[in-house]
């Protein structure tokens, strides 16, 4: 099969290589699915600089997400799965071989249905946004009704949370850093959306919610936001925080303020969300999938060939929106 690979850890450029590799076969409790889109994500360029985790593997087919059909099963009684559009998450989680390839092969519930009418880009656009958005909104309990301010609307896992938070019956307010990216948390359907840099966001907010604030805060930078966010969120709100930046992960709380707020300052990283949750997202996933609610962001579509481009485009921050390899 035709795959993308490193066998050291270092510059896009220099280490990414396109080449005739072994067609894996799926052992008991696994599917093969033939790769139709590879999603890209910051984790990717993470594992692949050393920034993350050492190689545990002499060779690795980057990328956890993607979206393609079962072509093989592990198991018979699986059988009946074979020609299923699916989408793919955390292929490349403890593993060698991710979706960057024509073909991959994954423990059979990391492979998910794609709903009919669903095309693969958008199914390539779900694991590790969607579900670490979905954690962040959901963690502590539905949202229907409640008030959802998302902190980097315009981000690919900001939109993720707009478009699952819409869908569950919420108000939304995003903030963005610039028009283009207001263009793109809009279209995301947030309600309103704040410039980070020139609005005084929680003015806005108190505003708009006749000064009770918002019940949860998806943030992509609490470092710089948690004064907005204090000021933004309503008594016994959550925080919910899922990055750290260049400028460090040390973080400095007003502890008096927190307590007498009694917020909940919750932290999500993808790969340590329990298996329960991660269903349970899933199902939701599914659900807004059907109602055709889910319209991602497309930042790039390029081909296996230009995987090193790709790499360096969303290292550089040179595109808004999802990065996507047609395999
Ligand atoms: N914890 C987890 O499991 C998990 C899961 C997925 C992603 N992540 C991490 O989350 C980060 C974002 O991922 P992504 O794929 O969504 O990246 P992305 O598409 O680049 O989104 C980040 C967005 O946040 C904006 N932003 C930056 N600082 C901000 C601030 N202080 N306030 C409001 N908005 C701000 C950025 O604007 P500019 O481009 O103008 O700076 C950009 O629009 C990455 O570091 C990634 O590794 C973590």
């Amino acid at each position: 099969m035709r795959a993308a690979y490193y066998d050291r850890q270092g510059p896009a450029e220099e280490v990414l290589c396109v080449a005739e590799l072994p067609l894996p076969q799926p052992g008991p409790g696994e599917v093969r699915i033939r790769v139709h889109v590879s999603g890209l994500n910051p984790t990717d360029l993470k594992a692949r600089t050393g920034f993350s985790s050492l190689m545990v593997f002499p060779r690795i087919v980057p990328h956890q997400d993607g979206a393609g059909v079962i072509d093989a099963v592990g198991d018979l009684e699986e059988a009946g799965r074979i020609g299923q559009r699916v989408w793919i998450y955390e292929a490349q989680c403890g593993r060698a071989n991710g979706t960057a390839a024509e073909f991959v092969v994954v423990p059979s519930g990391q492979a998910v249905p794609l709903p009919e009418g669903v095309s693969f880009e958008v199914g390539a656009s779900l694991g590790i946004p969607a579900l670490t958005a979905h954690r962040c909104l959901f963690a502590d309990g539905d949202i229907r009704g409640l008030k959802v301010l998302v902190q980097g609307g315009a981000g690919v896992v900001g939109t993720a949370a707009i478009l699952l938070a819409k869908w569950a019956g919420a108000w939304v307010a995003a903030t963005v850093m610039n028009p283009a990216q207001a263009i793109i948390a809009r279209a995301a359907g947030a309600d309103l959306v704040l410039d980070r840099l020139s609005d005084d966001v929680a003015e806005a907010i108190s505003a708009h919610t006749q000064g009770e604030g918002v019940d949860r805060i998806v943030d992509v930078d609490v470092r710089k936001n948690l004064e907005i966010d204090l000021a933004s969120l309503a008594p016994g709100g959550v925080i919910s925080s899922y990055a750290t930046t260049d400028a460090g992960d040390e973080l400095s709380l007003p502890l008096l303020r927190a307590m007498i707020h009694g917020c909940v300052l919750r932290f999500v990283y993808i790969y340590s969300v329990p298996k329960d949750a991660k269903n349970e997202a899933i199902k939701d996933i599914s659900a807004c999938l059907v109602s055709g609610c889910y319209k991602p962001h497309f930042g790039l579509k390029t081909k296996l060939e230009n995987i090193a481009d790709a790499h360096r485009a969303l290292e550089t921050g040179a595109v808004m929106g999802k990065v996507l390899i047609n395999v």
